[in-house]
């Protein structure tokens, strides 16, 4: 039998290269869910699709095969059939706070800007010109009434329409000025300051995709008396690393206590008794739908909003006080419970993580190679919040999630050290069982199965499937 040519093109004509499955699935045959074909007319063996994810809710058995993370091909598929199908996150619409106000992004590979138009209105486009291509934006941020391509200097305002063609009168009767203005995407909406863009025009609505997501994004926004808005600057580093293996990092309460031992020593000889704090709530995890999911956690340092911690000096016990009273007045105890007292990490599908703890990090991460991502975060706070308490969550997002925080530093070298490991390929499948088997919590892996499981429907060109775990009751989010 030939070896090394375990491809084939699937439905839509895209190569697959299995080879690495192919003989993992030859051990698991008759065992696991996985099917073998054999191709007597080309004398291959391959592997379908199907064969990458084995989820056995009766066996308690989930296992992703690891050329999921190293494959190019694979990559390939996951930009047509995830990156081009789905709602990604753009950027929050305060980080372009006045008219004229611009900035630009790569999404998903695609180079777009975001700009707030003299009307007000926030507008998303291809930063590419409708000439010949150039770029229009090519400062990562500015603020213009005019836009101005460099190559032969077509004008457009900050509403996209093209307003000046030097010497316009060599264009000919087909010429018309009005449909050359600046393109956007397919689909754009904004969920309470959050903007998503799709290139897939038949997405359904952003409001049903984001599914139970929703409710932790308004969780997040609604702790703001006067809105939320973007800190200007960011953190941006590269991991060695498949940028899925971010997304079960970025969800995963297993690791948090033996990658993180320096932080939580660190914290003990502060005088905070961390083992406590984290039994004394529910921590569940949760899939949401669509491949979100969130896991959550009693935060073990307080939080600016709004639960007061010695750490945060008595000069800042009134001012939270004063704004946890605000929130149990809007929302009630049990909401401000949730808003104030837990920490989480919400995953919105594909490649979206906000974690809302002492500070709210909203981190965006897009591939690059099979074995490289570029991280983006940036740190989300209340309009109104000043002083110690904006000073408290900065610090947080340097220190602890900053690339050179207590936790950004062991995650990265523990992803790249698993994306290392993948080279050995005697091992050929990762585990992903944890909890299958009972009620979960944050340190088990039905959030990262819930990934996974849209991951895999994703890619089978199924669309939306069911992420949850069949035999396990998910614990309630909310501690009395
Ligand atoms: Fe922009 Fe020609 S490419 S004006």
């Amino acid at each position: 039998m030939a070896t090394g040519q375990s491809c084939y093109r699937d439905e839509v004509g895209l190569r697959v290269n299995l080879s690495v499955a192919v003989q993992c699935m030859r051990q698991a045959r008759g065992i696991l869910a996985g099917e073998i074909y054999e191709d007597e007319n080309r004398g291959l063996n391959m592997v379908e699709l199907k064969g990458l994810v084995i989820d056995n809710p009766k066996e308690g058995i989930f296992r992703v095969h690891r050329s999921a993370m190293t494959s190019s091909e694979i990559l390939q598929m996951e930009q047509e059939r995830i990156f081009n199908k789905c709602w990604l996150y753009v950027c929050h619409e305060s980080e372009v706070e006045n008219p004229g106000d611009y900035r630009r992004r790569n999404v998903a590979g695609r180079p777009l800007f975001f700009v707030r138009g003299s009307d007000g209105k926030v507008r998303v486009f291809w930063n590419t010109c409708t000439h010949r291509g150039a770029l229009i934006c090519r400062r990562e941020a500015g603020n213009a009434e005019v836009l101005q391509c460099f190559y032969h200097a077509w004008s457009f305002n900050n509403r996209g329409d093209l307003i000046g063609v030097p010497d316009e009168a060599g264009y000919g009767a087909g010429f018309n000025r009005a449909e050359m203005g600046l393109k956007s995407p397919p689909r754009v909406d904004n969920y309470r300051g959050f903007i998503f863009v799709s290139f897939n025009p038949d997405v359904e609505d952003l409001v049903t995709y984001l599914a139970g997501a929703r409710d932790y994004i308004d969780l997040v926004v609604d702790q703001a008396e006067e809105g939320m808005r973007m800190i200007s600057g960011s953190n941006r580093y590269s991991i060695k690393a498949n940028w899925k293996l971010l997304v079960e990092n970025s969800l995963d309460g297993y690791h948090v206590k033996p990658t993180h031992k320096t932080y939580f020593e660190y914290v003990t000889s502060l005088g905070i008794k961390t083992g406590a704090v984290q039994t004394a709530f529910g921590r569940p995890a949760r899939a949401l739908g669509n491949g979100h999911a969130v896991e959550e956690h009693e935060g073990v340092r307080g939080r600016p909003i709004a639960r007061w911690s010695p750490l945060f000096g008595e000069e800042t016990k009134e001012e939270i006080a004063r704004i946890r009273a605000r929130l149990v007045e809007k929302f009630g105890e049990q909401r401000t419970r949730l808003m104030a007292d837990v920490s989480r990490n919400l995953l919105v599908y594909p490649n979206l993580i906000i974690i809302d703890s002492i500070d709210i990090t909203v981190r965006i991460f897009w591939p690059i190679t099979p074995e490289l991502m570029e991280v983006t975060a940036w740190q989300l706070a209340p309009q109104e919040e000043k002083g110690e308490l904006l000073a408290r969550r900065l610090d947080n997002f340097l220190t602890f999630h900053g690339p050179g925080g207590f936790a950004t530093p062991d995650d990265v070298e523990a992803i790249e050290s698993c994306q290392a490991g993948y080279k050995a390929e005697g091992v050929e499948w990762s585990e992903l069982s944890r909890g299958m088997h009972r009620e979960a919590i944050a340190e088990d892996e039905l959030q990262l199965r819930a990934f996974w499981r849209q991951w895999y429907g994703y890619m089978l060109g199924l669309g939306k499937v069911d992420t949850k775990d069949p035999l396990v009751r998910e614990r309630q989010p909310v501690a009395s």
